[in-house]
């Protein structure tokens, strides 16, 4: 028998909804390969913030985005893709908030987008991924066979940002984590290239009131029918 065809599938949505969680899953499940491309913006803002490119000026953007080489390697101790910038493993330090104060300004530049972008369609080329992001249905992948659009109440995104970052620096305040959320929710969903929006043809997915477990129930389940009626 014929193995079924691979698609792309895509996760879109508000910060903190839980986007990388259920894309890593479903991933899992299906033996795709996921792709998180806010770590992309992010390990380029690591790079801006490190070597103070000042990324209000188009030809210092320009000369910083040739430096920098990003790469998903696999590790099969966390059994999963992490980030490389220019060869080092950066998939744990641009999760802190210094990144995430920065990096909505920077992922609204178009260059840095275009190289993303550019990145993200070499990834893509061989299918049978998951990739979560904020335009991925809309921009990268508007052909995706399945999109899926992420959202749940707002208390309740803070609520798990916190503890997540809570456990790494006990410092932190929800108000910080607050005011960040809805910082970044804001730049990305009215910049000027690619806003987050909902891609006309993509599935709503609230999951403010269900579990891990239900979510990516849920999920596989609007897989397994796209993957199952290919033609
Ligand atoms: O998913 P994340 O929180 O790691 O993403 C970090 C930032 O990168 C987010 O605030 C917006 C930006 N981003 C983007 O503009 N486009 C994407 N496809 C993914 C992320």
């Amino acid at each position: 028998m014929q193995s079924p065809k691979k698609i792309i599938i895509t996760i879109d949505g508000w910060s903190s909804c839980g986007k990388s969680t259920l894309a890593k899953q479903l991933a899992k499940a299906l033996d795709y390969v996921y792709i998180d491309s806010g770590a992309m913006y992010r390990a380029i803002t690591l790079y801006f913030l490190r070597n103070h490119v000042d990324w209000t000026k188009q030809k210092k953007v320009e000369e910083a985005l040739s430096e920098i080489v990003l790469e998903f390697i696999y590790n099969p101790q966390s059994k999963q893709s992490e980030i490389h910038l220019n060869g080092e493993n950066v998939e744990y330090v641009i999760r802190d908030l210094v990144i995430a104060e920065k990096v909505s300004d920077i992922a609204a530049i178009k260059s840095v987008r275009e190289t993303a972008v550019a990145q993200q369609h070499k990834i893509g080329r061989r299918k049978g991924i998951v990739m979560d992001g904020r335009d991925i249905g809309t921009v990268v992948f508007p052909k995706a066979e399945l999109k899926i659009f992420m959202t749940a109440d707002n208390a309740i995104r803070v609520e798990r940002r916190f503890k997540e970052l809570f456990e790494k620096n006990p410092n932190i305040t929800l108000e910080e984590v607050k005011a960040n959320l809805e910082m970044r929710d804001y730049i990305d969903s009215h910049r000027e290239v690619s806003p987050l929006r909902k891609a006309d043809d993509a599935i709503v997915l609230d999951n403010s009131h269900l579990s891990i477990k239900q979510q990516l129930d849920i999920a596989l389940k609007w897989a397994k029918d796209k993957i199952n009626n290919q033609k």
